[in-house]
């Protein structure tokens, strides 16, 4: 077999990177280990920037998103029991995010790739790349037990951060950057009307609280936790008190309680390799980085690498010029580190850090004083959270 761009990986990254290589006209092969039904229901975030929602639309993908996601103009921080809104249309130009589920999106790329007759490959076992800086870089992988060999003019590498493409670079060609969090999140997906229309992120002395949510009827909640927390020791009720204590106000406030749907615990870290490619493979999202959620940019900053690349090959075939191809590393990790920078800032801002003594207590509650009291110090949240422009 043999095509343009060999992409591994149908997340976030892998499914845009296809459709935009297919407005271009450029060939390509998605290639999944997983089901599809396990990708379109896999429970993950769920914030679009304006520019992924525009993107979408442009790609002419975004008519369930338009229908089912529910547009937000701000957020709310919480601290001290007191509410503070970060009007981001008032900050930003009238911009805001998209809140609709990581997996609907993965529904909806999907769905339209097949229907345009486009390739994915799913349930692809024993993935692994070759001659990477040869003219010919070529994937293997078997399909129902049968081996097959895909040759490619690139591969994509999104294949996420546990994925094959990575490791497959020569030793001592990545140089990593990281820094793990000495906690993780508790989330839950409950049956519950969310108690405000807006996300609330939570400072409190028990540790950050999000209240986010999927639609009027079902919220997703999350708390500080320790990395490696035990379920079996989280019982429903449990999970809500918590919460419940992290949200308080004092004014009052509760949330809405209801069955949960989903529970599970994720581990936060900042993570780069640089740089993003090794002779004609390309790494793109979590493959090449990975933010704390904080920030709601995992998905996001996934597809403004795709965005970067596709760019690059569409020079490549109308020409044969390599310029952006061999700048898409720098061009990436300008806007990457960025991201990683207010991610970690959105995380040590609103997490409790069981290392930190009195001081850094006050220096944190100062800090959050001044990003909702000032407008420089909201619109600095607000132009990130929002998304900063492509370059
Ligand atoms: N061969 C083929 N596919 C693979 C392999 C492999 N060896 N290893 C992993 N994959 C698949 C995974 O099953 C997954 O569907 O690659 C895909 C990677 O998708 P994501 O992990 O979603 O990564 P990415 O597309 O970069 O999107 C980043 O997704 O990880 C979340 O929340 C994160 O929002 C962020 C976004
Ligand atoms: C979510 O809705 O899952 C979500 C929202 C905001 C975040 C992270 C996750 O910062």
């Amino acid at each position: 077999m043999k095509t343009e761009v060999g992409i591994i990986g149908a997340g976030p990254a892998g499914l845009a990177l296809a459709h935009l290589l297919q407005r271009d006209g450029i060939g390509c092969v998605v290639l999944e280990a997983q089901a599809r039904q396990h990708i379109e229901e896999r429970v993950r975030a769920g914030v679009l920037e304006q520019g992924t929602v525009d993107l979408l639309n442009e790609l002419g993908l975004g008519e369930r998103m338009m229908k089912q996601g529910l547009m937000h103009y701000g957020v709310e921080l919480r601290f001290l029991g007191r509410g503070h809104r970060i009007d981001f249309a008032d900050l930003t130009g009238g911009k805001g995010v998209m809140i609709y589920a990581q997996h609907e999106v993965i529904k909806d790329l999907v769905a339209a790739r097949l229907k345009t007759g486009g390739e994915i490959i799913f349930e692809a076992k024993d993935v692994a790349v070759s001659g990477l800086d040869s003219e010919i870089p070529t994937i293997r992988f078997s399909q129902n037990g049968i081996g097959e060999e895909l040759q490619c003019d690139f591969i994509a590498g999104c294949d996420g951060f546990h994925g094959i493409c990575r490791d497959s670079i020569p030793a001592g060609v990545l140089k990593p950057y990281e820094r793990v969090y000495p906690f993780g999140w508790l989330g839950i997906l409950a049956q519950a009307p969310p108690a405000s229309h807006e996300l609330i992120y939570a400072n409190h002395e028990r540790g950050f609280a999000l209240m986010s949510m999927r639609s009027p009827k079902i919220s997703r909640l999350y708390l500080q936790c320790k990395p490696e927390e035990d379920l079996n020791e989280w019982a429903d009720e449990r999970i809500w008190d918590e919460l419940d204590q992290r949200f308080a106000m004092r004014d009052g406030f509760s949330l809405m309680r209801g069955a949960v749907l989903q529970k599970g615990v994720t581990g936060m870290r900042s993570f780069v390799v640089e740089p993003m490619q090794f002779g004609r493979m390309f790494l793109a999202g979590d493959s090449a980085h990975i933010v704390p959620p904080t920030g709601a940019k995992g998905l996001n900053l996934a597809v403004a690498d795709v965005r970067v690349l596709a760019a690059g090959f569409k020079e490549f075939y109308a020409s044969r010029k390599r310029d952006l191809l061999g700048r898409y590393s720098e061009i990436c990790l300008r806007r990457v580190w960025k991201v990683q920078r207010f991610s970690w800032w959105m995380t040590s801002l609103l997490h409790k850090f069981e290392s930190d003594g009195e001081f850094d207590r006050r220096r944190q509650m100062a800090e959050l004083d001044y990003v909702t009291s000032s407008r420089a110090g909201m619109t600095t949240l607000a132009e990130n959270y929002v998304g900063l422009p492509m370059e």
